[in-house]
């Protein structure tokens, strides 16, 4: 990565802000169900601490659009951090108002406060100068390691670069340097498994690495449409029927480039949206009115095995069935088994993919599972990232 990181600077007695994103899943109580974005935050956070610095994290939980709402409170993300660092890490009430004023006024070095959800504030998303400027004004030094949400031009993320020294944490240095180099000098063969709902989320990752992949692979929902899109039925399945001509377009480009565009030859199909509902696997071309499909079929799954088998490099975005019901999570899960077992570099897109390795147990057999969602996804479509792009140039 070209940009500065926090080894390129002096941070020691300096007061430092640190933007990550500790957005993670809570149950009903408050738990934290999966602190995977916390651990991953942790280098850069010793690395402060062991260097003398001040340190003034921030971050956003959820939405809660500009409110004060308990429920997306930082509080179980203080006592989590307090356990990882073994340091007490005290949280603020507010964001830039006087109970952080005061807290960060008394530092000491390796001294760590996190100022509450910086989305309790409606200026935060609106990119407002003034909160950026107020939260600058309570440090000397910006990092940014919020990987997940360097997609997003937000006060916290890209406006308070424009008024502190900004440089990167290290997290954000391997999200780019792993999806970077697999991207820009792949071993081949390179191929690309895309999954989830919809084409149209995935028009611009699709488009984009179409210029770079041997073999593209699809699952999940969107292969309806694309089967849909040369004449065959679908039955109850997700379809979106505006997109059919951008999925042949596709189909086409593919061809053209001479990339191997892989759809499933088989899919499985229930009755109803249920986790027990009446199931069956039918070739693609053979969805009857009235079923819906959920998953990728057992030929598909040998096929797309076969493939990866000699893959090189292989990205993985989108979940290939409906992975949250045990019955049509086989495609998804098999997948996985096979990228873990594979000679290859293997690297995981964040969202539902990451949440189906971890699932399966098989998260530390990737080469690299990405943070972000919606910010790895518009890293592979070739776009520039705001949180990033702001940080100075090394
Ligand atoms: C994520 O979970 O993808 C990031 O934390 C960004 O969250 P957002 O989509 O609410 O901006």
């Amino acid at each position: 990565m070209n940009k500065k990181t926090v080894k390129d600077i002096d941070v020691k007695g300096k007061k430092v802000l640190v933007r990550l994103d500790f957005n993670v899943p809570q149950d009903e109580n408050g738990n934290i169900t999966d602190t995977r974005r916390i651990v991953a935050s942790l280098p850069t956070i010793k690395y402060l601490i062991e260097n003398g610095a001040k340190l003034i994290l921030c971050s956003h939980l959820g939405r809660p659009k500009g409110e004060v709402k308990k429920e997306f409170s930082l509080a179980p993300v203080a006592k989590e951090l307090s356990k990882e660092l073994g340091v007490e890490v005290k949280l603020a009430e507010d964001i830039v108002g006087e109970s952080a004023k005061k807290l960060v006024a008394n530092m000491n070095e390796r001294e760590v406060v996190l100022l509450e959800n910086v989305r309790f504030d409606a200026r935060e998303e609106k990119n407002d100068p003034e909160m950026a400027k107020e939260l600058a004004s309570l440090a000397e030094i910006y990092v940014n390691d919020a990987f997940g949400t360097s997609h997003r031009a937000h006060a916290s993320t890209r406006g308070v670069a424009d008024y502190l020294p900004a440089v990167s944490g290290f997290l954000i240095e391997k999200e780019i340097d792993f999806m970077g180099n697999a991207l820009e000098n792949p071993k081949r063969p390179f191929v690309a498994i895309l999954g989830g709902k919809k084409v149209s989320d995935k028009i611009g990752v699709i488009n984009s690495l179409l210029e770079k992949v041997d073999t593209l692979m699809i699952g999940g929902a969107m292969a309806y449409t694309f089967f849909k899109a040369q004449g065959y039925e679908v039955g109850n399945s997700i379809c979106e029927l505006d997109k059919l001509d951008l999925a042949k377009e596709l189909m086409e480009k593919a061809k053209a480039k001479g990339v191997k565009f892989m759809l499933p030859i088989d899919t499985k199909i229930g009755k109803e949206f249920d986790k027990d509902t009446e199931s069956k696997t039918v070739k693609y071309n053979e969805i009857p009115a009235g079923w819906e499909g959920f998953d990728i079929g057992e030929e598909t799954i040998k096929l797309y095995k076969e493939e990866l088998k000699n893959a090189k490099t292989i990205v993985w975005n989108g979940p290939l069935g409906l992975f949250e019901f045990d019955q049509f999570a086989i495609g998804t899960n098999e997948i996985a088994k096979t990228l873990a077992d594979v000679d290859a570099i293997t690297i995981i897109g964040g969202g539902d993919s990451a949440a189906a390795i971890e699932k399966a147990g098989l998260a530390d057999k990737m080469t690299h599972i990405s943070t972000g969602g919606g910010a790895s996804l518009e890293f592979l479509e070739g776009k520039k990232l705001p949180g990033i792009e702001c940080l100075q140039d090394k």
